[in-house]
């Protein structure tokens, strides 16, 4: 009993002991970690979790800057580094982690993957003395760094013009964020308009700043062959250029006039490729070509008739080319070794694994007068011509396969019987969808109700000129790119979503930008945000913000915010 006593009371006290412990840590825990404030932040798109306090971090000349578990050389390192002085005017004192205690920001790669964050994700925590930035890769850090950019509130002055500041204010928040969809694409025509290196540069910039992740790149068209192939030059020295007119009508075709100047154009030099590749992939955005076939190809026959069916006088033009006659002769086997040479020269420019090659739109009469296309569609023991396209889409993916890489095409591969491997970029309606999802293909939702930003935005008496349709900004938000009652190994297969800008009638790049923005802060949240925290009435209470953003920037908007009821 004696001995009892002090053992039971030693037992209990050993039991007790880790909930005091707990006790007097919660204690502590609420006494020095401030309890969130209700606020928000405009950011967009809006992180998927976030919590702000009170008070902020102030980056001044004496803050300290340091990259842990990275090499601060990397592209995308020297992209966070130079964007302190070009993105806030200030000269931080770049050092190492050992060196930062207050006033101080870290960007850390985990060393041990986080699989919550995956390879875009990261955490971000911006107390008063420290910023800490943890992610598994750098583009989890690049995403990182464009959101502290957006907490910068006083980045514009009441006059929207940039704030010269010694202190920049970012709030104290805690956030934990990673993007819904692993593809959040923004394509780009090139070959109706052309558009230099340097705009291209600042849509991605634009790309990048809303955490988008893949820029398609649609190099070729009926328009303009627009990058150099070595083996092909006439592609650039005939397929590049067209005459120039300004105010020509683009629904209609407007024939080139006998001696007319071929003066408009233009094309990217490989070097010029690769610069534009770099570039982005150090904003954390994959650069996708799209090399049309068997369709969209008049610049081509334009340069090599020998490739069509029939002895017609292909030119470059400006106007529609509806309904389309230019495709490639598929029973001409140089057609498939240039297609196959072109992407030899292609894939070593483009590190991204996926290749788009077109598809669409791909009208085939004249397949069905040309001798050699029919005796190749006996040959093969075909059933029609649909399926004569499918067999070059087949022979195309396993060629870009034995390299290495993956194919995109638009959902019109799927008629005649592409592999289920492709990746369908599915620009149709929800019927011709759900047939590319009943496959079994992995999709790229980019559908022109909601992601065709070509389209009006807005009332078309207000509207510059544009194609047609109507996807205003509400439209855009109020896209679910993975419909209702879709199983849950269908729903995985909607790898992301994309939006699309078609170039007949963006004649600058101010009309590009135009089209553009805002609207592309809408699909940022469309794209990156959980669909519990996309809310519209959030997310355009954030808007002015971001349009004084674009404009000190340098980018041009449209004004008209137009909502839907749905
Ligand atoms: C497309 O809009 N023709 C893909
Ligand atoms: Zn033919």
């Amino acid at each position: 009993m004696k001995h009892r006593i002090p053992f039971i009371f030693i037992s209990d006290f050993f039991c007790f002991l880790p909930s005091a412990f707990c006790l007097l840590l919660s204690i502590l825990f609420h006494s020095c970690t401030p309890t969130p404030i209700e606020k928000s932040l405009n950011l967009v798109p809006q992180p998927n979790e976030i919590l702000v306090f009170e008070g902020a971090f102030i980056l001044n000349n004496n803050t300290k800057v340091a990259f842990e578990n990275i090499d601060p050389r990397n592209a995308s390192m020297l992209y966070i580094t130079s964007a302190f002085s070009k993105f806030f005017g200030i000269s931080p004192i770049f050092t190492v982690p050992e060196k930062c205690n207050n006033n101080s920001i870290i960007f850390k790669i985990n060393e041990e993957y986080d699989v919550a964050l995956g390879e875009e994700g990261y955490r971000l925590m911006v107390s008063k003395k420290k910023i800490r930035v943890e992610a598994n890769a750098n583009t989890g850090l690049v995403f990182a760094w464009q959101t502290i950019y957006q907490l910068w509130e006083d980045m514009v002055d009441a006059e929207d013009s940039i704030t010269v500041v010694s202190n920049v204010v970012i709030p104290c928040v805690k956030i934990v964020d990673v993007p819904r969809f692993a593809w959040r694409g923004v394509h780009l025509d090139v070959s109706r308009h052309f558009f230099d290196v340097e705009f291209v540069k600042k849509y991605i910039d634009v790309l990048s700043m809303y955490k988008f992740n893949v820029f398609h790149w649609h190099l070729t068209d009926d328009h303009g062959w627009r990058i150099q192939i070595d083996k092909y030059p006439k592609l650039t020295e005939i397929g590049a250029w067209r005459p120039e007119r300004p105010d020509s009508e683009w629904r209609t075709p407007q024939p080139n006039r006998s001696g007319e100047p071929m003066t408009y154009g233009g094309f990217y030099t490989k070097d010029e490729i690769r610069e534009v590749v770099a570039y982005a992939a150090a904003r954390g955005i994959n650069v996708m070509p799209e090399i049309e076939l068997p369709g969209h190809c008049s610049a081509i026959l334009a340069s090599y008739p020998e490739y069509a069916c029939d002895k017609y006088p292909y030119r470059v033009e400006v106007g529609a080319y509806w309904p389309p006659k230019a495709i490639m002769c598929a029973g001409n086997p140089d057609v498939m070794t240039f297609y196959k040479d072109i992407l030899d020269e292609i894939i070593p420019l483009f590190p991204f694994e996926y290749i788009h090659i077109g598809g669409d739109e791909a009208l085939k009469g004249n397949w069905e007068k040309c001798p050699k296309c029919l005796a190749k569609v006996a040959i093969l023991n075909l059933e029609n011509l649909e399926q004569l396209q499918g067999w070059m889409v087949r022979e195309i993916e396993s060629y870009l396969n034995t390299k290495g890489k993956k194919m995109a095409g638009w959902i019109e591969i799927i008629d005649g019987d592409c592999n289920p491997t492709s990746l369908i970029y599915a620009w149709l309606g929800k019927e011709k969808t759900m047939e590319a999802i009943t496959r079994g293909n992995p999709i790229v939702q980019c559908p022109t109700s909601y992601c065709y930003i070509d389209y009006y935005q807005a009332d078309k008496s207000t509207q510059p000129d544009a194609i047609g349709g109507f996807v205003p900004i509400g439209k855009v938000y109020s896209f679910e790119p993975v419909y209702e009652g879709l199983d849950s190994v269908q729903a995985k297969q909607i790898m992301g979503v994309q939006w699309n800008l078609w170039a007949e009638f963006l004649f600058t790049s101010k009309q590009v930008e135009y089209m553009l923005l805002p609207r592309i802060l809408a699909s940022a949240e469309v794209a990156w945000c959980a669909p519990e925290n996309k809310n519209w009435m959030r997310f355009k209470a954030a808007l002015p913000y971001q349009k004084r953003r674009l404009k000190v920037l340098g980018y041009h908007y449209c004004d008209e915010v137009v909502e839907v009821s749905e």
